[in-house]
């Protein structure tokens, strides 16, 4: 079955700070882009892999993803995950990606696939070690909730429509849009890995897990 992968790089990075957007700073020496890009491209069950850049950054990725073809992106996450699904022809399932989580595992990416036998979409997971309080003072148990990554599979047809009919505010991922409409979405286990940079002192932290095995 034809498996693409999209990775949304169009965002500018504001809370990273920096002179570059973060998809585009050096991590170990690689753009953070071309991380996630290189396991995609190399990953077996993948056809083919979609970046979703802003109309700004054709330069910037030009001269640090020389080769990688791209489309343009929109102003939100959502609206460039929308271009991407509308580039991607007749594709069957989708793997969804930030360009802001710079390592994947093909472990990861095997358990989202083999989760769309049985799902319109699947997520990976980590469990929650904190103990959670509300503003007010209330204890909230962390019983039965979860930490979401991405990548993020579905069913392509699926996602596109979960897409089209999405009325909320922005979604903080694709996931959501597809249990609103009544779709199911599978919980397979993530991967530390997977952590997302955000922050300035996140870059640090990314360096320091290369190399980990923790699966
Ligand atoms: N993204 C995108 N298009 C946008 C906004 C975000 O493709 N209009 C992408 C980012 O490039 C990133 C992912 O969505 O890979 C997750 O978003 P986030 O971590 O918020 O990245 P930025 O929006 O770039 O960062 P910030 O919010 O700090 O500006
Ligand atoms: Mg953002």
């Amino acid at each position: 079955m034809n498996t693409v992968a999209l990775i949304v790089a169009a965002g500018k990075g504001e809370r990273a700070g920096g002179t570059l957007p973060k998809q585009f700073a050096l991590i170990a020496g690689r753009p953070m882009l071309a991380w996630s890009y290189a396991a995609f491209a190399k990953n077996p069950r993948i056809e083919r892999v979609i970046v979703a850049i802003a109309e700004d950054q054709q330069r910037l990725t030009a001269e640090h993803m020389p080769g990688v073809a791209t489309i343009t992106g929109g102003t939100t996450r959502r609206a460039s995950v929308a271009s991407g699904l509308a580039a991607m022809g007749d594709a069957e399932r989708v793997l969804i990606h930030d360009a802001a989580r710079p390592f994947i595992t093909d472990a990861v990416i095997d358990r989202l696939i083999d989760a769309l036998d049985n799902a319109d979409g699947a997520v990976p997971v980590l469990p929650i070690v904190d103990t959670l309080v509300s503003t007010d003072g209330t204890s909230v148990s962390r019983e039965g909730l979860h930490r979401v990554q991405t990548p993020q599979a579905f069913r392509v047809d699926s996602i596109r429509r979960a897409h089209a009919e999405w009325r909320g505010a922005e979604p903080t991922d694709d996931a959501q849009m597809v249990r609103a409409l009544g779709g199911s979405v599978a919980l397979v286990q993530g991967d530390p890995m997977l952590e997302k940079v955000t922050l300035p002192g996140d870059f640090a932290a990314a360096e320091a897990r290369i190399g980990w095995e923790t699966r």
